[in-house]
């Protein structure tokens, strides 16, 4: 008995000893034909699990030094270099071959990783969680909804912009605008979305309407851990987040329901028109020509709440943080949107607004800060990437099945050799034609390639319409913040100590 156990194990031995062999000579033989040659690799104890820069990650992020230690490590590393965190390896490059070759010319060998496992009780399967066929299928749904017609529906953002001003006070006290952003895109998406707004700027305590945005809320911030957890997620019990996630689904369920009960949805692009009843553009309205299922409904709707609304609350917090500090932007924004003559712009008009072009392609949350700072791809096989191998960097680095490409935005907005000398100044006039500044894939804000954001639009013109009206509304702000820009980094980047201001009355 005795002897056949250790016949086995050493059959076993073997075999496996065999196995590695012949994966090493393919691998060998896999980088010959594609000329890798090794990336520089970062120093760490060990490459097994990583731990080392696992425990610097959690304490910069403590001290909310995240991305600064990111810059850190591409300055002293290199464009392309290599790590090994909690188990994962991770390629991290700021080389723009290398990311369009990861987005857009090599999509079809990366994928999202286990981001449905972590974020799947909330979202379900939908745009932003899934990958293949199934995204595809999404991204056809999905896409459609984003047309001109029914991104330019401002009568809508007026509505809730006026909700806003009136919570501004207007005898020189403190007010936190980021606060009243994130409240405002919550009205404008759901409204855009389900049809009806959550109304979050004027509801009451305890309303169905407020107790949804407060579990949505809570479930989203718990999504950027459980993606940290990633496969071990499910050895944490959080009953908070299930909980919320309860609460969240039942909310739109109702609306869904509601929904599904009319036969014959109303043709909102007649509407827009005008040529229909006058209904506004639903989201849920034309999905549902596409789809009577509930639950894709239901996932879909909350995957584009969740990708539309932090983000454009952050773009129009950045944009104020900035313009709470430089009165001279203030100013030049204000001289061209007086030209308006205090009159509502539309679409077109908006579209006019050069200085405001510039101002909001150099908004913090888009180039210095960028609202998803950092992104990554799994690799689904072997691959390789064109740039960062070898001592000069210029050879292509092989890229095994199962790696983290991470590129940092955050980082790579900074790039001199791309944005200039000055790149880590705030200067909108570095947009203007004349200056001859064309970033390609080295600014990509709202991502790149198949997947880039279906919203860019939508968020662009909320975002110009509320500046507008704003700048129309007061004369001026001040900051009532001494600090400097402090990092508030959970799924998406806002500022950590919001945007406190005085809003000086025209
Ligand atoms: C300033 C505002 C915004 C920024 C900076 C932004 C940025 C991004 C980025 C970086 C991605 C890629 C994420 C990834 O790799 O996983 C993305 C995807 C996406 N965004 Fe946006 N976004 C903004 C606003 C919006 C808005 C307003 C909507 C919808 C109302 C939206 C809907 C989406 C969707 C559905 C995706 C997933 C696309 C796909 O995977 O096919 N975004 N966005």
């Amino acid at each position: 008995m005795g002897d056949k156990v250790y016949t086995l194990a050493i059959l076993l031995a073997i075999l496996f000893l065999a196995s590695q062999v012949i994966s090493y000579i393919n691998e060998a033989r896999f980088k010959r034909k594609h000329g890798c040659k090794p990336e520089t690799r970062i120093p760490q104890l060990e490459r097994i699990i990583g731990y080392d820069i696992y425990k610097i990650q959690a304490e910069v992020s403590r001290s909310r030094k995240s991305l600064e230690t990111t810059k850190w490590r591409y300055d002293t590393y290199g464009s392309t270099w290599s790590a090994v965190v909690a188990g994962r390896r991770f390629i991290n490059t700021i080389e723009t071959e290398n990311i369009k070759t990861v987005l857009s010319v090599n999509f079809k060998e990366y994928g999202l990783g286990a981001r449905q496992i972590a974020w799947g009780p909330l979202l379900g399967a939908g745009i932003f969680t899934t990958d293949g066929a199934q995204w595809e299928h999404s991204r056809s749904l999905v896409r459609p909804n984003f047309t001109k017609s029914q991104v330019a529906d401002l009568n809508t953002f007026e509505t809730h912009i006026q909700k806003l001003i009136t919570k501004i006070p207007t005898d020189g006290s403190t007010v936190d605008l980021q606060t009243l952003f994130f409240q405002l895109t919550l009205d404008s998406a759901t409204q855009f979305l389900f049809g009806e707004s959550v109304s979050s700027l004027s509801s009451t305590e305890g309303s169905a309407q407020e107790q949804f945005g407060t579990m949505f809320d809570l479930a989203q911030n718990r999504l950027a851990r459980r993606s940290r957890l990633a496969k071990l997620v499910w050895l944490f019990k959080d009953k908070d987040f299930d909980v919320a996630c309860e609460v969240v689904h039942e909310f739109v369920d109702n609306i869904i329901n509601k929904a599904l009960e009319k036969a014959d949805p109303v043709d909102a692009e007649k509407s827009i028109d005008g040529t229909g009843e006058p209904e506004r553009y639903v989201f849920l309205t034309e999905m549902l020509k596409a789809t009577r299922d509930p639950k894709q409904l239901r996932d879909e709707l909350l995957n584009v709440l969740l990708a539309g609304r932090d983000t454009t609350a952050s773009l129009l917090s950045h944009t104020f943080h900035v313009l709470a500090r430089r009165p001279d932007i203030w100013n030049k924004l204000k001289a061209e949107i007086d030209e308006l003559q205090g009159q509502k712009p539309d679409y077109d008009t908006l579209r006019d607004l050069k200085y405001l072009k510039y101002l909001l392609n150099e908004s913090p949350a888009l180039r210095l800060y960028p609202v998803v700072p950092a992104n990554g791809r799994f690799a689904l096989n072997d691959t390789v990437l064109p740039l960062g191998g070898g001592p000069n960097g210029l050879s292509p680095v092989f890229v095994p099945k199962g790696t983290l490409v991470a590129y940092s935005t955050y980082v790579m907005h900074r790039r001199k050799d791309v944005y200039g000398a000055d790149a880590e100044e705030f200067r909108p006039e570095r947009w203007a034609p004349e200056e001859g500044l064309r970033p390609g894939w080295a600014y990509l804000p709202f991502n790149g390639g198949p997947r880039i954001c279906v919203g860019q639009q939508f968020a662009l013109t909320e975002a110009a319409y509320t500046i507008v009206r704003m700048v129309q509304q007061f004369a001026g702000m001040e900051n009532r913040d001494p600090t400097q820009w402090v990092e508030g980094l959970a799924l998406t980047l806002s500022s950590g100590n919001g945007v406190k201001v005085a809003m000086v009355p025209r």
